[in-house]
């Protein structure tokens, strides 16, 4: 398969930045749909070979426009947190996004698709998140005359990723103690460079069509001990308290019900309902693919204390008004 022009949604996030960069470096011509060209060209414009689009995703029509001469499609638009609790907006994200992507590719032909999901999707998930994904994943495989691959990650880490920026920036707001709800929950942390080469690697190779591949790093955290880690990194003296479970529903209960306070002040709520059912199912896997890609995965002790470290409080907090985006 040929593939010069690579249409790409969700391209300005925290993933999408680091995948173009990757991908305008090996040469192909790069079309980013976004919601808000403004918000984002800083980030962008200046890579070779890259139009940033701005138009409405949700639309098919402008989805056909815009896509037209693509030789592939990339999706990786996603939200942790919805504006309501009802799951609304995870469909409307994950799902009914996801159906107008594979409409548009259809009836321009183009054949090639990677699509991000997360590790646990399913459609009988714990959390309206991993169902809409879930729902999301067997569209993209089920539909006819595309060749799909998926991408199933544990949590990512790198520059600008919202796990770690976001634990650092609450723990510089949050002085003395910190509650942290599900900290037994486990993750496999895996490097946003090992992941996008991961992807890129998949692009043109037939022998990942119709795969959902596994994405992990080699090592596995609990939520306790990846907090531990950042208040090392940050050299904070902070007492993290572990919540028992009834009191880490209370804390995701007591934020949702603070949710339009979040909306108003347009930053993304810490932690909610929806994402202490994510919660519930640890973020590990028994069929990591990443070794397939990477000989050796960065590991989160090489370089998050790195990009931490150079942090200034000013800039924590940018991040955090910037993260806001990522609920709708
Ligand atoms: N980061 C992680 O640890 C992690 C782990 C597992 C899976 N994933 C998945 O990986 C993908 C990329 O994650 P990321 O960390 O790069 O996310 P991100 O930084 O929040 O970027 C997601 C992009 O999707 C678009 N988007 C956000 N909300 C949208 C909405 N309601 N409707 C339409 N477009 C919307 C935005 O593009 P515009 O504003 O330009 O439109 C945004 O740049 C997501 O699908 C996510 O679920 C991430």
């Amino acid at each position: 398969m040929i593939i010069k022009t690579i249409g790409i949604l969700g391209g300005t996030g925290f993933v999408g930045r680091r995948l173009a960069n990757r991908l305008a470096g090996q040469g192909y011509h790069l079309k980013i749909l976004t919601r808000d060209r403004e918000a984002h060209k800083e980030n962008l414009i200046l890579l070779p070979n890259l139009d940033l689009i701005e138009t409405n995703v949700y639309d098919e029509s402008h989805l056909t426009e815009h896509l037209t001469g693509c030789d592939a499609v990339i999706n990786l638009v996603g939200i942790l947190n919805e504006k309501g609790t009802n799951g609304e907006g995870f469909k409307k994200a994950h799902v009914d996004l996801t159906r107008s992507v594979i409409s548009a590719c259809q009836s321009l032909g183009i054949k090639r698709l990677l699509h991000m999901s997360a590790l646990n999707a399913d459609t009988s998930g714990a959390s309206h998140y991993l169902r809409t994904k879930g729902e999301a994943e067997n569209l993209v495989h089920e539909a006819d005359g595309i060749l799909t691959t998926s991408f199933r990650p544990s949590v990512i880490f790198g520059p600008e990723d919202s796990f770690f920026n976001r634990f650092a920036t609450l723990l510089k707001l949050i002085p003395g103690v910190f509650p942290l709800a599900c900290p037994d929950a486990r993750f496999a942390p895996v490097y946003i460079d090992d992941l996008t080469s991961a992807m890129a690697q998949t692009l043109k190779d037939n022998n990942y069509y119709g795969k959902r591949l596994d994405i992990c790093g080699n090592e596995e955290y609990t939520l306790y001990e990846l907090l531990k880690f950042t208040v090392d990194c940050l050299g904070l003296k902070r007492m993290i308290i572990p919540l028992p479970d009834f009191f880490s529903r209370l804390q995701a209960i007591e934020f949702d019900m603070a949710g339009f306070i979040f909306n108003l002040l347009k930053f993304e709520k810490p932690f909610s309902m929806d994402n202490y059912h994510s919660l519930s199912c640890d973020s590990v896997s028994t069929q990591n693919t990443l070794g397939q890609f990477v000989d050796t995965p960065v590991s989160i002790k090489t370089v998050v204390p790195q990009y931490l470290k150079d942090k200034s409080f000013r800039s924590s907090y940018t991040h955090f008004r910037r993260s806001s985006r990522r609920s709708h």
